[in-house]
């Protein structure tokens, strides 16, 4: 059955629903979801992410957690776990990486959080030579410390909105008038958990992510008990107010009730409430930079010319051009925030 009968038909039975659940179904419907029936990443499919822009991304993501591990942990074992992998890019340059720098004498213990089955088979293709588990819940992530890597991942999960009145928040459903889908504010209160949402205007909307919040404290809950560091890379919104919520198709714009399941959609993180949460559980956490600030203070422009020595002006050109989306504040420069979330207060690379 198509998406959006099946989202009118749960509409006509039981209401307006929320806009987190109409993602849901958008993006993971088992039959005609976006994740289960498209080619979602890459040039040639809805949107491209950083490392499939320039294998520096993973390369310099390698680097950064390589040197926590030289640092700050003393086990046998550099473990590596990233969520959402997508095609599985990044971990494959940062393994390259971290391989060759210790010239193999450190072999990283991998582990994938990972819910569509169509991108799990193009991770284990990207990824053939190397042992990987693939796990469906942090609670299965085992007791080691682990370097917990989250590129594009969070913006990924459904988030809800509520939009502000004189009384109070009111929240955004998907409802349906004359035969299409619409929105339309729910007629109860809503009152967020969240001391941070204070500063608003009347007219606002404000946006919560409930899985958001419950793989991030699961998160937390790891790093409290064992150790090891959460890296997030994301577009960041720092404050949770505003309407962040878009929908693209093949590199496109498009309305986000339009052609339901067909679009990519996503949100900006709340990477202010990130900290907060983190931080009401005891732990550090960092700074929140742009991705500009901390891929050049990595290094990025060293290994661009690293890259570009002994190559043709066409490469040089094209390298180049994939280094500058990925700093230029005009690109993903500004809009992409990061944050690392650690035990205990740590002089991180990027991040001071
Ligand atoms: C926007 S892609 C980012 C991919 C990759 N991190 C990158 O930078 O190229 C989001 C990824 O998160 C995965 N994902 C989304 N929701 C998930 C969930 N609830 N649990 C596990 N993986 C999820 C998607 O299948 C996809 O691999």
């Amino acid at each position: 059955m198509q998406i959006e009968t099946k989202i009118k038909d749960l509409i006509k039975k039981s209401g307006p629903i929320s806009l987190s659940r109409y993602m849901e179904i958008c993006l993971w419907d088992d039959e005609n979801g976006y994740y289960a029936s498209n080619q979602v990443l890459g040039k040639n499919g809805d949107f491209i992410t950083s490392p499939d822009i320039s294998q520096t991304f993973g390369e310099l993501i390698g680097l950064w957690s390589l040197s926590f591990y030289q640092q700050f942990i003393n086990k046998k074992h550099l473990c590596i776990t990233e969520l959402g992998s997508g095609r599985g890019t990044l971990l494959k340059d940062a393994i390259r990486t971290i391989c060759k720098v210790t010239d193999n004498k450190i072999d990283p213990v991998i582990t994938i959080l990972e819910k569509s089955e169509r991108l799990i088979n193009l991770q284990k293709e990207n990824l053939r030579n190397k042992t990987v588990k693939w796990i469906s819940d942090i609670r299965d992530l085992g007791t080691e410390p682990q370097i917990i890597i989250a590129n594009e991942f969070f913006d990924a999960l459904p988030v809800n909105q509520y939009v502000r009145s004189d009384e109070g928040w009111y929240e955004k459903k998907v409802a349906i008038k004359n035969g299409k889908l619409c929105f339309t504010l729910d007629n109860k209160i809503w009152v967020p958990s969240d001391s941070i949402f204070s500063d608003f205007k009347i007219g606002d909307t404000l946006e919560y992510s409930e899985q958001t919040i419950s793989i991030f404290s699961k998160i937390c809950n790891h790093l409290v008990q064992y150790d090891g560091v959460l890296l997030v890379i994301d577009y960041g919104n720092i404050s949770g107010i505003g309407d962040t919520l878009q929908a693209v198709n093949k590199h496109k714009f498009k309305s986000v009730l339009e052609k339901p399941g067909q679009s990519d959609l996503s949100s900006h993180v709340n990477f202010k409430l990130l900290a907060e949460i983190a931080r009401k559980k005891n732990l550090y956490a960092s700074p929140i930079r742009e991705q500009q600030n901390f891929l050049l203070e990595l290094g990025i422009m060293k290994r661009l010319k690293g890259l570009t020595k002994n190559v043709s002006s066409n490469i040089a050109e094209r390298v180049e051009s994939e280094i500058r989306r990925l700093i230029d504040p005009d690109k993903m420069g500004s809009l992409f925030k990061v944050i690392a979330i650690t035990k205990n207060e740590r002089q991180l690379e990027g991040l001071n």
